[in-house]
């Protein structure tokens, strides 16, 4: 097996026998399969993916139940392979994939990577439709070239090739996180990247809709966030803490209004305190951990949860600075490092109880 075609795909159905199709008829000569990287699509991805596989043995589906994620379904996709190169591409035939073959011959050649680019000299990515998502990607172009050492045009580029065996030493080193794997990739690489890149037109999207939304891009501010950091704060515990920071603007709202509205002290603290618990809950179950929302029943169960586990928190929180406040008089340490229990507490719990991270 020359390459390996990982295709992450998400509602693609109507996408996968156009794709192989056209794979068919791009890599004549090559010897290739293709792995479509499912997350338990609704619309039937996964089968319709089997219905080809089953009499076309350069056909595989890997399906993912309970988790979601582009970066983490190329991963897998990935690894397994045991092909000399793998190929990433997306499902949805807006990557040209007739520009397979030069890839793999610049790799083949002695480059590390080979990339499709829309912003090299015979590039286009008017496909990118709305002005406000060419405006997106091209910022986020920018940004991550300000934080790779690598020159590449086109670093969010998820159309790309390599050999396997640099992919399969990078892997333990990548966050899995979010939409950009080929950032992921070269940020990984303790060694500077060869890097090739060929131009391709993006082209408008077959059938179906889009996923990269703004809540995509906040991820990707993780991932810069992440590599800034060294990665010695879990990116998790830095959503976590921005949204519970977001709670006590909440709950002083809620506590003035309420006051205003003539509520007695006591109440309106109570009150303020329980809707900034909703809402952090609301805000975690997007953004924190997104990739594993609650949805339906598993939601509220969630939310009863969460109230209780942040109400123990709020309890070690008080004890804390309590006995802190008695040994050294000093209100503002004895406060905030309740505060720093009180948050750490939550997010370890809610981690591991709530949302159920492994
Ligand atoms: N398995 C899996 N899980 N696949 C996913 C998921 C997911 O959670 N989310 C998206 N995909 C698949 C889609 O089905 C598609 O095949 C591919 O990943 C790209 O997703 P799109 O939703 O089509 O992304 P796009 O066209 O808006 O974004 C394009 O431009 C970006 C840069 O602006 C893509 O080429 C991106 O790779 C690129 O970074
Ligand atoms: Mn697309």
């Amino acid at each position: 097996m020359t390459l390996t075609i990982v295709v992450p795909c998400f509602n693609e159905r109507a996408n996968v026998a156009p794709m192989v199709a056209a794979l068919g008829a791009a890599l004549a000569g090559v010897e290739w399969e293709v792995v479509f990287v499912d997350d338990d699509s609704p619309d039937g991805t996964a089968a319709a993916v089997r219905a080809l596989a089953r009499t076309d043995a350069r056909v595989r589906c890997i399906r993912r139940v309970g988790r979601r994620g582009l970066s983490s379904a190329v991963i897998e996709g990935a690894l397994s392979s045991s092909a000399d190169y793998i190929a990433v591409i997306d499902g949805d035939m807006q990557h040209d994939e007739t520009r397979l073959p030069l890839m793999l011959a610049a790799v083949a050649g002695g480059a590390d990577i080979a990339v499709g680019s829309r912003h090299v000299a015979g590039g286009d990515a008017a496909g990118l439709g709305s002005p406000l998502r060419a405006w997106l990607s091209a910022t986020g172009i920018r940004i991550a070239q300000a934080v790779t050492r690598a020159p590449v045009n086109d670093p969010m580029s998820g159309f790309f090739l390599l050999r396997r065996d640099l992919f399969e030493r990078l892997a333990g080193r990548l966050t899995g996180q979010g939409f950009k794997i080929l950032l992921d990739l070269i940020l990984a690489a303790p060694e500077r990247l060869k890097i090739v890149e060929i131009a391709y037109k993006f082209r408008p999207r077959l059938a179906g809709a889009s996923k990269l939304d703004a809540l995509v891009l906040l991820q990707f501010a993780g991932l810069v966030i992440d590599k800034v950091l060294h990665g010695m704060v879990p990116l998790r515990f830095l959503s976590f803490a921005l949204v519970g920071a977001f709670g006590v603007v909440v709950n002083l709202l809620v506590l003035e209004g309420a006051r205003r509205a003539g509520m007695g002290f006591g109440t309106a603290q109570s009150l303020g305190t329980i809707v900034a618990m909703v809402a952090n809950f609301q805000a975690n179950n997007q953004l924190t951990y997104r990739a594993q929302r609650l949805k339906g029943a598993r939601a509220w169960r969630g939310l009863v949860l969460f109230l209780l586990v942040c109400g123990l928190g709020a309890v070690a929180n008080i004890g804390i600075a309590r006995a802190l406040y008695a040994a050294h008089r000093s209100g503002l340490l004895a406060g905030a490092a309740g505060a720093a229990i009180g948050v750490v507490w939550n997010y370890a719990v809610s981690a591991t109880l709530v949302w159920r991270v492994r």
